[in-house]
């Protein structure tokens, strides 16, 4: 703890907090390189969302929470950056380790599960450069740790006191700490004494011990390999917490600023080189447009032409004529046809203006050609439709 105060690069200043549940703002400041960690405290957010409960109630209340965590105008968080929180009753926590300095704006809502209220808090972090990449990391794999429990930061400490004895030096960083399922784990069984893993890389100044350098000898890859439940050799176990005991056979070593470094330095360098030089690949072969066009305009503009010549035949050179329709009806088909158009013209006239003579019809009797009225009869015998016509032709 006192080396942690050593780079105390990490001042955490609540800005402005205003009275009920207004935005409020939290401002850090971390070195570029170092893993960042921040608890998203379900108490803090519980006061924002019932600020005066407590103080008239006299009660608190523990509702489920959940958070969305995003760079402010942006859908996700930074790359660096990652959220996790198990579930609604527990706490959430930002964690990361910043790779360039600049000044990221975090916008978390908290999103209360009984009330459905939010609410959201600011948090600025400014990761500055101070912090060279520490020459001497390795990678060390936790069994027996979910993310979650590994996050807080007295188990963080303890995790570290452990490794300060194995790599036997005070000064020394945590670097990552990553799920062991963002590495292609597999979620385990929901099973007592089944975790997810946790990878912890950590940093020094300081060359690797001996107890640290036993992992690049070719007798414990030997051993690893054979799959033997490979012990830590007593000189070397420094676990006091069960739970955080580092699996022997998943250690490795990086020197990420020395060419011929142990561990995984060659790796990097086989995989640039490999590369060779870039070539671009080459344009692909020029198509022939020509049967597509054919096919997709001028095929339908024929086949519409051809159409729109077929209608207009149909309509215009295939009609009747009224003349010709007029000589296959019968004459008297013809002459009540005609007759109803004559009442229809006389309604019409009737309708223009008032005080027009009464129509020929109301008269007794009329001449249908003639429009004189004849000497009245009796009514049972005049026809409905005056029979007699000439030649088949009728007059107005
Ligand atoms: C930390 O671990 C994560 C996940 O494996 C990785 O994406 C990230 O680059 C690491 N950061 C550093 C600084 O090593």
């Amino acid at each position: 703890a006192e080396s942690f105060g050593a780079y105390m690069c990490y001042t955490s200043t609540v800005c402005a907090v205003s009275v009920l549940g207004a935005d409020a703002e939290i401002k850090f400041s971390i070195p570029v390189g170092k893993l960042f960690t921040h608890e998203l405290m379900r108490e803090t957010f519980q006061n924002d969302f019932e600020p005066l409960s407590k103080l008239y109630a006299g009660r608190l209340y523990d509702d489920p929470m959940v958070f969305k965590c995003n760079l402010q105008n942006f859908p996700d968080l930074p790359e660096w950056l990652r959220f996790t929180q198990r579930h609604p009753y527990d706490n959430g926590f930002l964690y990361g380790t910043p790779t360039a300095p600049g000044k990221s704006i975090i916008e978390i809502h908290a999103i209360n599960k009984r009330s459905y209220e939010t609410t959201r808090q600011l948090l600025i972090i400014n990761a500055v450069a101070g912090m060279y990449e520490l020459p001497f990391q390795a990678e060390f794999f936790i069994k027996l740790r979910d993310i979650e429990r590994v996050l807080p930061s007295p188990v963080q400490d303890e995790i570290k006191q452990d490794l300060q004895r194995l790599w036997k030096t005070e000064a020394l960083e945590i670097v990552n700490i990553t799920n062991a399922l963002d590495r292609g784990g597999r979620v385990p069984l929901p099973l007592a004494g089944h975790f997810e893993g946790v990878y912890v890389k950590v940093g020094s100044e300081q060359y690797f011990s001996d107890c640290l350098l036993m992992v690049l000898t070719a007798e414990h890859q030997k051993q690893c390999k054979a799959g033997a439940k490979t012990r830590i050799p007593g000189e070397c176990n420094f676990c006091s917490i069960p739970s955080n005991c580092i699996t022997w056979c998943k250690i490795e070593l990086v020197s990420p600023g020395i060419c011929g470094g142990p561990g995984t330095i060659h790796l990097e360098m086989t995989l640039s080189t490999a590369g060779g030089e870039f070539n671009p690949p080459e344009s692909p072969p020029s198509r022939d447009y020509f049967p597509d066009y054919i096919v997709t305009v001028i095929v339908p503009l024929i086949l519409a032409i051809i159409l729109c010549a077929l209608l207009a035949y149909i309509m215009f050179c295939r009609r009747e004529g009224v003349a010709r329709r007029n000589d296959k009806t019968d004459q008297i088909q013809l002459y009540h046809h005609h007759t109803i158009h004559g009442d229809t013209e006389e309604l019409r006239s009737m309708a223009g203006c008032r005080g027009v003579r009464p129509p020929m019809s109301t008269f007794p009797m009329f001449d249908a050609r003639t429009g004189q009225s004849a000497p009245p009869l009796h009514s049972d015998s005049i026809p409905l439709i005056m029979p007699h016509l000439d030649n088949g032709e009728i007059k107005k």
